[in-house]
């Protein structure tokens, strides 16, 4: 279900050619993450300064914010070459040490969603990022020896959507964390007129506007409506995009204003009609809305909570005065008050 949607801020695979075109390439060109960009031009510059690897690098935050990106660009940035990976690709432990011994000196090794490496895997990177050095035990038993391998200094890069599932050994030996937050509604009009501009397509400030505020302050989702809007446009008119064909298509694709779909309102309907508003635990809630709980986690409740249509507590899930606004139906118990407001 959730790679189908439209506003999912999870890769799809349509992304992924449309993403080489679009991808900054400099810290310059990228838009939003003041504060990301502004300690990393700093960093940057001092590593080269001083001839040496940057140190390791781990970026958190919800998906689709530009973490990929952020790691393209520091090593386009410092000149070095960069090696693409991902925790649940890394099954073995010659899987990582392939990739590591073929790294030349400076380059960059990112791995995406390093929350899902294996613990094994993981002690294997400690010594090789502490130390450059990789420990390859020979034989098995008390004839067991450890062989050590000299590595290239080289720089990590970690991208994750769940910074709590990091252990905190592998926390500690990154020198560099930055959090990557939601974009405001200006940035993503910018992203997208960069990208419109990109794809040498016509669009009026009112339709930029209008996709940035369904995006879910996401450049993913934001630069993959774009896409369906010009083709919209394509299609239905000149191929030049207008305010009153965004949102044509914007409701064809049934986004509403705030960049919710029917889920999201599945969502927060269950919690505020069955469970009366919550507390909810996570896993009842999963059950009811029949979603696996890491979704709903990572997917799901990032935007809604920025937008305020839920929260987090110690008890579980719960909707706020918001979300009754939002879903436009009384909240339990205030049935009475509304009669005579
Ligand atoms: N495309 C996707 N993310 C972007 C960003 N942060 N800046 C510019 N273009 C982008």
């Amino acid at each position: 279900m959730e790679e189908e949607r439209i506003i999912s801020a999870q890769e799809q695979k349509s992304d992924r050619s449309w993403d080489l075109t679009l991808r900054p390439q400099s810290l310059v060109e990228y838009i939003g993450q003041n504060q990301v960009k502004e300690n990393l031009a700093v960093v940057l510059e001092a590593a080269q300064k001083r001839k040496e690897p940057l140190d390791h690098v781990l970026l958190f935050g919800p998906p689709g914010l530009g973490k990929t990106t952020l790691a393209y660009i520091i090593a386009k940035e410092m000149g070095v070459g960069i090696k693409v990976t991902s925790g649940p690709a890394i099954s073995k432990a010659g899987d990582l040490a392939a990739i590591i011994t073929n790294l030349q000196e400076g380059d960059i090794l990112f791995i995406d969603e390093i929350h899902r490496l294996n613990k094994t895997i993981e002690e294997i990177l400690y010594p090789a990022m502490e130390d450059y050095a990789l420990d390859i035990i020979l034989g098995k038993g008390p004839s067991a020896q450890i062989l050590r391998l000299d590595l290239p200094k080289f720089t990590l890069i970690g991208a994750t959507t769940r910074y709590n599932l990091i252990s905190s050994p592998l926390r500690d030996r990154f020198g560099l964390t930055f959090r990557l937050d939601f974009y405001n509604e200006e940035e993503i009009a910018e992203i997208v007129k960069r990208s419109a501009n990109i794809l040498a397509v016509n669009i009026d400030k009112d339709s930029r506007k209008e996709i940035a505020g369904r995006s879910r302050a996401t450049p993913r989702i934001a630069n993959r409506i774009l896409k369906r809007v010009r083709d919209y446009a394509q299609v239905k008119a000149d191929g030049n995009i207008s305010f009153d064909l965004t949102q044509k298509a914007m409701d064809m694709m049934a986004i509403d204003r705030y960049g919710l779909d029917d889920l999201d309102r599945r969502l927060l309907q269950v919690i505020a009609e069955n469970f009366a508003g919550g507390p909810v635990g996570l896993g009842t809630l999963a059950a009811a809305v029949q979603e696996e709980a890491g979704t709903i986690e990572e997917i799901f409740e990032p935007y809604l909570m920025q937008l305020g249509f839920l929260a987090r507590t110690a008890k579980g899930r719960i909707a706020t005065d918001k979300t009754y606004q939002y879903l436009n139906i009384k909240k339990p118990g205030e049935s009475q008050n509304n009669l005579f407001s």
